[in-house]
């Protein structure tokens, strides 16, 4: 068997996107369009991979700088056909080569695998994945006999009236032998209403050189279709998102309401974990078993443990172990680890900090850049105050430490196990283990005032 090599075509500017960013790069659900094709050729058994970029091509390269795959520049946008003629030696004779682009991110290895086992079954040197349309206006349409044998392809520019009721279109995608390929972009013309080298054109050369071409007509084109712009975007993104969401749905997580739960492609969430409306999980997001997310919830390469409650928060780059609540309104920010059993409640912000199992803190408090110990209790309004105007200070709270309502904690500062901390104080030096800091102004009260 030949093996199997992918190139993917992702040089064009993609004008209609009206945006600064290459189009290759733009997300559907967290990942970019070409990182869900080059996932995709991957999937269907091509490791060698080529990525033929131009317009904002240094941005593309970097950004898939640790993919493992190779390039090829189109520095002018001379065609589909001229863009595979840059891959050069990539494509070699005793190799299958997939064609993709880089903007059809829906494309599934499901569909690619059927492709290639057609193409081997068949021994074709050339197999196309076509599709029926209501509104063919645009695409490549496929011109078969009075037998309905394959005999051109016809871009939509250069059809004949008749030609352009054809329904059946070029999807794009193509199984080509490699030495099929080469034949035929060499003997590619671009002699056409574009002016440009097609690559479906090869089709009609390798036919009329005696090779097979052949046409597999698939049922659902909503895989092939290409984004070209925002609204485009947002409609793949839902195909997307659905896809994800009935994925989950299958391996055991409840969602009560797909349409407002967005999923990006790389979570991973355990059985019988519920997600509420309103729930946005993105980048590498961990959730464990049977938590309930949301509603109105953003995680974003956060880990929870099992058991979690979280609602109505957020929490950005940090962990939040087994059994733990959070929420109404809570903000966790980057780099915060959070013990089991602990209790974030509402109004409460937790940044770069670590959080001991079975703490509590229960309302309107803030936490930042401290160690904070077990079973700690914070009153309402404690605050740690970590900053002077110019450097950043940690606080270190032992175990079983009880926290006064309105407590400050300025930072750099210790507060020793078991101690306690009166109501009101503002600690400033450290308080001993198993002590009661008192550090506010005592209460006087002026008998008979008011009257006088
Ligand atoms: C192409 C096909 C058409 C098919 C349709 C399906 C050709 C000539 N036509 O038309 O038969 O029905 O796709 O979507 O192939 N690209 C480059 N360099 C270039 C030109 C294009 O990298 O010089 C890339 C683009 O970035 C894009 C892809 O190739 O990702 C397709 O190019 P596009 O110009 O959009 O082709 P279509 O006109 O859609
Ligand atoms: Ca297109």
């Amino acid at each position: 068997m030949n093996k199997l090599k992918a190139v993917i075509l992702a040089a064009g500017e993609g004008k209609r996107m009206k945006s600064k960013l290459p189009k290759v790069l733009h997300k559907v659900q967290g990942k970019t369009m070409v990182d869900w094709v080059i996932d995709t050729a991957r999937s269907s058994g091509a490791d060698d991979i080529c990525v033929v970029i131009g317009h904002g091509g240094e941005q593309v390269k970097e950004t898939l700088k640790d993919r493992n795959v190779k390039f090829a520049v189109q520095s002018e946008q001379l065609g589909t056909g001229h863009a595979v003629m840059q891959a050069g030696d990539f494509i070699e004779d005793n190799a299958d080569i997939i064609v993709f682009y880089g903007d059809t991110p829906l494309i599934t290895a499901e569909t690619i695998k059927k492709m290639l086992d057609y193409h081997r079954k068949e021994d074709n040197s050339i197999t196309i994945i076509s599709a029926i349309v209501d509104n063919p206006a645009g695409y490549g349409h496929i011109i078969r006999d009075e037998n309905g044998l394959f005999v051109k392809n016809v871009e939509h520019k250069d059809a004949t009236d008749e030609e352009k009721l054809v329904k059946e279109i070029n999807t794009g995608i193509y199984c080509f032998k490699g030495t099929a390929l080469k034949k035929g972009l060499s003997l590619l013309k671009n002699d056409n209403a574009q002016k440009e080298y097609y690559l479906p054109d090869t089709l009609e050369i390798i036919l009329s050189d005696g090779g097979k071409v052949n046409a597999m007509v698939v049922d659902d084109a909503d895989e092939f279709a290409g984004v070209n712009s925002r609204v485009q975007l947002a409609e793949a993104e839902a195909v997307m998102r659905n896809r994800i969401n009935r994925y989950h749905m299958e391996n055991g997580i409840t969602i009560i309401d797909p349409s407002r739960t967005y999923i990006d492609a790389d979570a991973i969430i355990g059985c019988d974990t519920v997600l509420l409306p309103g729930v946005v999980i993105e980048g590498k997001t961990v959730i464990g078993e049977d938590c309930v997310v949301g509603p109105d919830s953003r995680l974003t390469d956060t880990k929870l443990g099992n058991g979690v409650k979280f609602q109505y928060s957020t929490a950005i780059e940090s962990s939040v172990d087994d059994n733990t609540t959070v929420g109404p309104y809570a903000y966790i920010r980057p780099n915060c680890a959070i013990g089991k059993n602990v209790k974030i409640g509402d109004f409460v912000e937790v940044k770069n900090s670590n959080v001991g199992d079975g703490t509590k803190v229960s309302h309107l408090t803030y936490i930042g850049d401290s160690d904070v110990g077990e079973r700690i209790n914070f009153g309402c309004g404690t605050v740690t105050v970590n900053y002077d105007g110019n450097k950043k200070f940690r606080t270190v709270i032992g175990d079983d430490v009880f926290i006064g309502c309105n407590t400050n904690l300025v930072a750099p500062v210790k507060v020793g196990k078991g101690a306690y901390i009166a109501a009101g104080s503002t600690i400033t030096d450290e308080v001993p283990e198993n002590c009661l800091a008192i550090a506010r102004e005592r209460q006087i009260n002026k008998t008979g005032w008011v009257k006088k």
